[in-house]
């Protein structure tokens, strides 16, 4: 099969297409023929060499696709030769085929086409583990989410609205139009105001119940500042980078805040079987009654993976950017 490659490590122009050994597939799992697969942030990362690929995860880049099942593995239940189907995956996403445990397998409703299935596994799950299972949102929260125009956070904002909370963004301001269609309540321009007084302003002075966030350092002090009693902070990236010029303790104590972090990529394979049969169960039937959708911004050939990679790179993207592979 073919697969994107990079050698060595560096921009853009160092990708490539060329032959790799097809997948061997374990017992519990099913190879697919890859239809389509997404970018993330981390695709860029690994491939100027700034992600180390975990141990166990498959080196070639992208971590979601959607295709069909062409083989099954002796202990594969539930699913056959020919199902249509979508998965969060280690590696591996950029190729024509892949070899995933079954348990990670999310089927296709009739009225999802594979290039929008292929942008949800990785920033749903991603969002849904934020909220629900390291937040734990309330009906009642105000939830704070940065870059909300990103693949995560148009995801977030949505999975945050289904929870009957109140999602406001932070994003670029030509980006606003569009987060607020997904049920952003109240739309910063982080470039034109000072976010944390915004949030204080909207929220009457008590300050978001939850703050997913990704821009890291640079807004700790911020955050910290517009957060309100018992607040959780999920920090997921840090696009704007990880160091604290200067920071005072006292708000976490005076306000009860948790602060955590997380990386999808280093849960074991257990827990992000866990993660999927969790959103399986509560959110993917809202896909097929139209409550939630994959926002794709825009679809590249996999021939044009570099420009994809540039685009993504200059942040000018609402929500995925899709690569298609295999798409007939
Ligand atoms: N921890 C995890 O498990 C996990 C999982 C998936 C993704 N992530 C991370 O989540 C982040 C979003 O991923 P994605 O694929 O959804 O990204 P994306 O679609 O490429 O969107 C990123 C957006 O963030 C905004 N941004 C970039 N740099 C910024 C900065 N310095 N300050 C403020 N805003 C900035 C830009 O939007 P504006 O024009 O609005 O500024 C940009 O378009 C990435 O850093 C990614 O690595 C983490």
């Amino acid at each position: 099969m073919k697969a994107i490659l990079y050698e060595p490590a560096g921009d853009a122009g160092q990708l490539y297409i060329d032959e790799v050994d097809n997948p061997r597939p374990t017992p519990s799992q099913v190879v697919l023929h890859v239809a389509a697969t997404a970018l993330n942030r981390a695709d860029l990362l690994q491939r100027e060499g700034k992600y180390p690929v975990p141990p166990g995860a498959n080196p070639i880049l992208g971590l979601e696709v959607a295709g069909t099942v062409i083989e099954v593995g002796s202990d594969v239940k539930g699913f056959e030769v020919g199902d249509n189907v979508c998965a969060l995956v280690n590696g591996g996403g950029y190729a024509q085929q892949i070899a995933v445990d079954y348990r990670m397998l999310l089927k296709l409703p009739e009225n999802l086409s594979f290039t929008k299935a292929a942008a949800i596994p990785e920033v749903f799950l991603t969002a849904y583990q934020a909220l629900h299972w390291i937040a734990r949102v309330q009906p009642s929260d105000t939830v704070l989410i940065h870059a909300g125009a990103s693949g995560v956070g148009t995801a977030a904002i949505q999975l945050a609205k289904l929870a009957g909370a109140l999602p406001i963004v932070t994003a670029s301001g030509h980006k606003h139009e569009a987060v607020d269609e997904l049920g952003a309540a109240r739309s910063i321009d982080y470039h034109a105001e000072e976010f944390q007084e915004a949030v204080m302003d909207f929220t009457a002075g008590k300050g978001a119940d939850i703050i997913i966030d990704f821009v890291g350092g640079p807004y700790l002090n911020q955050n910290l500042a517009c957060c309100a009693t018992d607040a959780r902070i999920v920090s997921l990236a840090a696009l704007g980078g990880a160091r604290v010029a200067d920071f005072s303790m006292a708000p976490f104590l005076r306000k009860r805040i948790q602060l955590t972090g997380s990386t999808m990529r280093s849960r074991t394979d257990a827990y992000r079987q866990r993660l999927t049969a969790d959103f399986r169960r509560e959110i993917w039937p809202r896909f097929s009654d139209g409550t939630l959708t994959a926002v794709v911004d825009t679809i590249y050939d996999w021939e044009d993976v570099a420009e994809a990679h540039r685009y993504m790179a200059s942040n000018g993207n609402v929500g995925k950017i899709v690569l298609t592979i295999g798409l007939d």
